[in-house]
């Protein structure tokens, strides 16, 4: 039973018992009205208490249960929760840790409510494009006052016990405890347990003095930040409901609300994107407790662009670093930048100057490989060049101490064959970071065909240290996240010589949730850095066509915002992108050399063709196997190339779209002449899939 049962003497104490949160799984919640039950009909008994065992009272619904319909099995936590309101005797709920979620609910029901100080408490159900659905939104406002309940409900950010106790007329807590909880609640118990009527915070009033005002208030403050999910703005409409309708109704709009809001795509999208990082850790034959190597000391390779903003993450995370360069003009101006960035976070408050102080105190540079022979992980970030490659790997299995993990961050180049040139191929892993690399949370490992499994549990265990959503991805051309954007860039490509306008393409993009479009990316990232890429791709695949547009546009010099002009013009100093009449006759060119008429494409179609373009090369890196799952590919998309978080990721945005409906539309793709018929051949995963009417996930 994952609740237990106590006497302690005249009072019972009931104890959720599921580790790790003490989650309100059918078995707890059953534990708990078993005990509620076996106190009333104990004579002996005057008071019961409930509380968490281990680390929290209780972190909410049991996300193993979630979506299954062990989740509303009898009873379910709105049946659990009018259980304990309608106790014959007093039941005080002993907080600690964590209260959030349900096992917030679950506290308002109780008639006594003490905590210990430090407690985090949410309701956080907003985060999975949800409103809480066990009578939080009525609760709290009664008991919390309206404005704090709603900021909590909208944020879905944990509040401090001892700073909700302090709030004047607020009957969330009856008394913050100091010292030993238990004993504590359990005097207390005593001190109430003959208190009649036993008070309920239903019976309380959840009051505003100008309620249409601050309504409305709210609604435009939540409207402006959460434009695409609809479940902040109801949010609002529950806290409101608590205000103007009686308690039982308020219940019963909230509930709509809940249901309502589950079937969303939105919260759906969320609710994977959950999962999904919880998924991503992950490693199929790599068991959990496979022992880690220790990593004490980290060398990082290359102070250009990324070793520095590689080196931050674990300087940030406590971790001292080497940097290796071959010049010293090259570390003098990779520390510089590491200096600018962290400075520039201590002027806008992010970072205290002794912090700042601390994380530079921890690195340090040289020009020699004897400094960097003991380090435990050595991160290679030079020129993304195999003969430039093969040096250092040479270099590092003579120097590098034995077990060292060798990585490189190389974005395309063959990690087998990098791995090749050591004696330690085992040793051999990649970690892609992303640009920049202090701020991107994607980091791709990828695993070799010799890469040892410890190194990969250490990779992966080193990531979450470090505050990055780790993906693990097979060696091939470009990994999961660059090879499909290799398709995505080419239809990017297509779409101009065709008839539209960067700024069009950039437009429809946007429109459809991406932070960016493609050719703002282009401009922001630098377009010399696809160009050089390449020119070695198609001269490995020249059967693959690409439009030479952006080759052209590089011709003419304009790498982007670093050299004022790429797909757009920009203003000295600025970075808002001005469209380019001389881009547009450069396209219009090349157009007429192509002997392509101007069409107009509706937004409509850029969108399809840039993300289906996405969605079958994803389904052929799941079917090859280089991706582990499809929510892997979802994460590699949502955290590292700013696809929109509220569908879910490509492969998810596929899914609710329905496959068979992504398939129609490639094959009405196919019949434009222009396009690639290649192209646009389902890959045999995604045929195979949507014609038996299954999805990815
Ligand atoms: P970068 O050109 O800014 O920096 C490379 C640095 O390595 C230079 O400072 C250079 O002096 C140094 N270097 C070259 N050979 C060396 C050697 N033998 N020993 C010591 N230092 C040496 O290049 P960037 O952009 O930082 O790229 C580095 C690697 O990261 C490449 O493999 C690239 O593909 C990869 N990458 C780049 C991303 C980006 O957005 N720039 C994103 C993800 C990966």
């Amino acid at each position: 039973m994952s609740a237990s049962y106590e006497r302690h003497g005249d009072v019972a104490v009931i104890t959720l018992n599921n580790p790790p949160v003490n989650g309100l799984g059918y078995d707890t919640r059953k534990g708990l009205t078993d005990g509620i039950a076996r106190a009333e009909d104990d004579a002996e008994v005057r008071a019961i208490v409930i509380t968490g065992a281990g680390r929290a009272f209780s972190g909410g619904a049991d996300i193993r249960e979630f979506g299954s319909p062990k989740a509303l099995q009898e009873p379910n936590l709105l049946s659990v929760i009018g259980r304990v309101e309608n106790s014959a005797k007093p039941v005080v709920a002993a907080i600690h840790s964590v209260c959030m979620g349900g096992g917030l609910e679950l506290a308002l029901g109780c008639h006594y409510r003490v905590a210990a100080p430090g407690t985090q408490v949410a309701l956080p159900e907003v985060k999975l494009g949800l409103v809480p659905g066990a009578g939080g939104t009525q609760r709290l406002p009664r008991a919390i006052g309206v404005e704090t309940a709603l900021n909590m409900i909208v944020s879905g950010e944990p509040v401090k016990s001892e700073l909700l106790a302090a709030a004047p007329g607020q009957k969330l807590f009856d008394r913050i405890i100091d010292g030993e909880l238990l004993p504590a609640a359990i005097a207390f118990a005593r001190e109430v347990a003959d208190v009649r009527p036993l008070p309920l915070v239903r019976h309380l009033k959840a009051e505003h003095a100008n309620p249409d005002g601050y309504f409305q208030f709210a609604r435009n403050t939540v409207g402006a930040v959460a434009k695409n999910f609809p479940a902040p703005a109801k949010c609002v409409d529950c806290v409101e409901a608590a205000v103007q309708k009686k308690f039982d109704d308020g219940m019963l709009f909230e509930r709509e609300q809940f249901a309502a809001l589950m079937m969303t795509p939105e919260s759906k999208a969320l609710r994977h994107a959950f999962f999904a990082e919880r998924a991503a850790s992950k490693i199929p034959d790599v068991p959990e407790d496979t022992a880690v190597r220790p990593i004490a000391k980290v060398a990082v390779i290359g102070a250009g662009t990324m070793g520095g903003g590689i080196s931050m993450n674990f300087l940030n995370a406590g971790i001292p670093v080497t940097i290796i360069e071959m010049k010293q003009e090259a570390l003098d101006r990779g520390i510089g930048v590491i200096r600018k960035n962290y400075e520039a976070q201590v002027k806008k408050g992010k970072l205290k100057q002794d912090k700042y102080e601390q994380r530079m105190a921890l690195l340090s540079t040289t020009l020699s490989y004897d400094d960097i022979k003991d380090a435990d992980l050595v991160i290679e970030a030079v020129f993304e060049d195999l003969g430039v490659k093969e040096q250092v790997f040479k270099t590092l299995d003579e120097v590098m101490k034995p077990g060292a993990i060798l990585a490189s961050n190389t974005s395309t180049l063959d990690v087998n064959k990098i791995a090749g040139f050591t004696r330690r191929p085992e040793d051999v892993v990649g970690m892609h970071f992303f640009s920049p690399a202090n701020v991107m949370k994607l980091l791709e490992v990828i695993r070799g065909e010799k890469t040892a499994k410890d190194v990969l549990a250490t990779v992966m265990q080193l990531a979450k240290k470090i505050k990055k959503t780790a993906v693990v991805s097979g060696v091939c051309d470009g990994f999961i996240g660059n090879r499909m954007l290799e398709q995505y860039s080419r239809q990017a490509g297509f779409l101009l010589e065709e008839g539209a306008t960067p700024e069009q393409v950039d437009k429809a993009a946007e429109r459809f949730g991406f932070a960016m479009g493609p050719f703002r990316v282009g401009d922001l990232a630098g377009n010399d850095v696809g160009w050089y890429i390449r020119k070695r791709r198609y001269q490995e695949k020249p059967h693959m066509r690409y439009s030479k547009t952006a080759d052209l546009l590089c011709e003419m010099g304009r790498f982007g915002q670093k050299t004022g002009a790429g797909w757009y013009d920009y203003k000295p100093g600025k970075r808002d992108p001005i469209p380019s009449p001389l881009v547009n006759e450069m396209i219009e060119k090349h157009r007429a050399e192509l002997g392509l008429q101007a069409r107009r494409i509706s937004d409509d179609e850029i969108v399809g063709r840039l993300v289906y373009a996405l969605v079958n090369e994803g389904a052929k890196i799941l079917e090859e196997g280089i991706a582990q799952r499809a929510s892997d590919i979802d994460m590699v998309y949502l955290t590292g190339y700013g696809f929109p978080l509220f569908r879910g990721g490509p492969m998810c945005y596929a899914d609710t779209v329905g496959l068979f409906n992504v398939v129609q539309a490639m094959k009405r793709f196919q019949k434009n002449p222009h396009d690639d018929a290649q192209f646009w051949e389902p890959a045999p995963l995604l045929a195979r899939l949507a014609e038996e009417g299954k999805t990815f996930s």
